[in-house]
C-alpha cells in the first residue's frame, strides 16, 4: 500500500500496483495457465492459474484494500462468488436471505443448493424482529442481505443484522453490488463477507462479467481460497485487468451516477404520471436516514411505477438512448423491467408479496448529462399514456 489516505487514491494506487519488473504503471496481463518451475518443489510462488495468477492477485489485493478487508477473491461472475460462499456450508444448512434479493441469488439457492439439502427463508430484512425470528430457527448458518435491495431500494440496518447473526453463530454476508465500497463498507459495519457482482459498478463499462468477495477473518479467507481453487470459478487474467482498470475511475463515476439518479428521482417524484418512486437518497424516503448513517448517499439506482392510465410497455418502447437491458452500473443509463427480466426467476406470487409489481421500472442512471436522462424519461412517460 502506498502513502495515501483517501479512497479516491486507493482505487488508483491500491492492491499490487503496476509491475515491479518493468515499472509499467498498469498491472500486466499474465495470460498464462502455468509457470515453469526451477526444480521439483521449487517455484516462484505461482504454480497454476486456477490456484493463483498475478493479474488476478493484484485485483484480489485491491478489493481487499477497498473493502477494508484482509483478503479478496475474484470469480468468473457475481453468482460464482455467491456459489463459492454458499459452498462453505453443509447439508442441512439453512440460509436466511433478503426478501428482495437478486433473482439469480434466489434461484441458485432454490434450484441448486436445495438439491444438496440446504433450506432457505426469505425475510423482510428491513424488519429486525423478523430477522431475529428467522435467525433463531434451527440450522441457520448464514444470512445474505442486500442493502439497498434490488429493485425496490429498501434499506436494511446492516450493523444490526450482523450483530444478530453473530449472536446466533451465523455468518453475515452482504451483497454490496449496488453501493460499492466507495459508498458503503459492509466489513466495517460488522459483516463477515462483502460480495459483489463486479459486472456492475466496479467494472463500470458493461464489458465484463465478474464477481468479487472480501473478508477480514484469516480462517474464513483460507476456507474461501480453498473453495475458489477447488470449485474453479475464477476470473481470467484479461478480465482481471479490465476490472482493475474500471475500478480506477470508480469514485468519479459513482459521484456522477449518484447525481444523475437523484436528478431523475426528483423529476419522477413530482411527475403526475408517476405513482411511486423508490430512491433511498430522497428526503423522506423510507430508510433515508438509515441509508445516510451506513452509506455515503443514495447511489445510482432507482425504480418507479407509472400511475393508472399509463402503460409500462409503451414507456420501454419509447425510450431513446436509455437502453432496455438487464444489468446496471455501467456508464450508460439502462432501464429494466424486473418482473420479466432480473426477477423473472422469482414466482409471480412471491414477487408481488415482496412488492415487485408487474409495472415496476428500474433505472440504472449512467454518467451522461442529467438533463438528457431526465428528458428521455420525460418523453417516454408522455408516450406511455394508455390512449396515445
Ligand atoms: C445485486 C446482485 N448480486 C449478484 C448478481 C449476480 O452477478 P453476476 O451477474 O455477475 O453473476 C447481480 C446481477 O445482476 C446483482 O444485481
Amino acid at each position: 500500500m502506498g502513502s495515501y489516505r483517501h479512497f479516491e487514491s486507493a482505487v488508483v494506487h491500491g492492491g499490487i500496483y503496476g509491475d515491479e519488473f518493468t515499472g509499467s504503471v498498469n498491472t500486466p496481463i499474465y495470460q498464462t495457465s502455468t509457470y515453469e518451475q526451477e526444480a521439483l518443489g521449487k517455484n516462484k510462488g505461482w504454480e497454476y492459474s486456477r490456484t493463483g495468477n498475478p493479474t488476478r492477485a493484484a485485483l484480489e489485493a485491491l478489493i481487499a484494500e477497498l473493502e477494508n478487508g484482509t483478503r479478496g477473491f475474484a470469480f468468473a461472475s457475481g453468482l460464482a462468488a455467491i456459489t463459492a460462499v454458499l459452498s462453505l456450508f453443509e447439508t442441512g444448512a439453512r440460509i436466511v436471505i433478503s426478501e428482495n434479493v437478486y433473482g439469480g441469488t434466489f434461484r441458485v439457492l432454490d434450484k441448486v443448493f436445495t438439491r444438496f439439502g440446504f433450506a432457505y427463508e426469505r425475510v423482510d430484512t428491513t424488519d429486525l424482529g423478523k430477522v431475529e425470528a428467522a435467525l433463531a430457527a434451527p440450522g441457520v448458518k448464514a444470512i445474505l442481505i442486500e442493502s439497498p435491495t434490488n429493485p425496490l431500494l429498501e434499506i436494511t440496518d446492516i450493523a444490526a443484522v450482523c450483530v444478530a447473526a453473530r449472536a446466533h453463530g451465523a455468518l453475515s454476508v452482504v451483497d454490496n453490488t449496488f453501493m460499492t465500497p466507495y459508498l458503503q463498507k459492509p466489513l466495517d459495519l460488522g459483516a463477515d463477507v462483502a460480495l459483489h457482482s463486479a459486472t456492475k459498478y466496479l467494472g463500470g463499462h458493461s464489458d465484463l462479467i465478474a464477481g468479487l468477495a472480501a473478508v477480514k477473518d484469516d480462517a474464513l479467507a483460507e476456507r474461501i481460497a480453498f473453495l475458489q481453487n477447488a470449485t474453479g470459478g475464477i476470473l481470467q487474467p484479461f478480465d482481471s485487468f479490465l476490472l482493475i482498470r474500471g475500478i480506477k475511475t470508480l469514485a468519479v463515476r459513482m459521484d456522477r451516477h449518484t447525481e444523475n439518479a437523484l436528478a431523475a428521482a426528483l423529476f419522477l417524484k413530482e411527475h403526475p404520471a408517476v405513482a411511486r418512486v423508490h430512491y433511498p437518497g430522497l428526503d423522506g424516503a423510507p430508510g433515508h436516514a438509515l441509508q445516510l448513517r451506513q452509506a455515503a448517499n443514495g447511489g445510482g439506482m432507482l425504480s418507479f411505477e407509472l400511475a393508472d392510465g399509463y402503460r409500462y410497455e409503451k414507456f420501454f418502447a419509447a425510450l431513446s438512448f436509455v437502453a432496455l437491458a438487464e444489468s446496471l452500473g455501467g456508464v450508460e443509463s439502462l432501464a429494466c423491467h424486473p418482473a420479466s427480466m432480473t426477477h423473472a426467476s422469482i414466482p409471480k406470487e412471491l414477487r408481488e408479496k415482496a412488492g415487485i409489481a408487474d409495472g415496476l421500472i428500474r433505472i440504472s442512471a449512467g454518467i451522461e448529462h442529467a438533463e438528457d436522462i431526465v428528458a428521455d424519461l420525460a418523453q417516454a412517460i408522455d408516450a406511455a399514456k394508455a390512449a396515445s
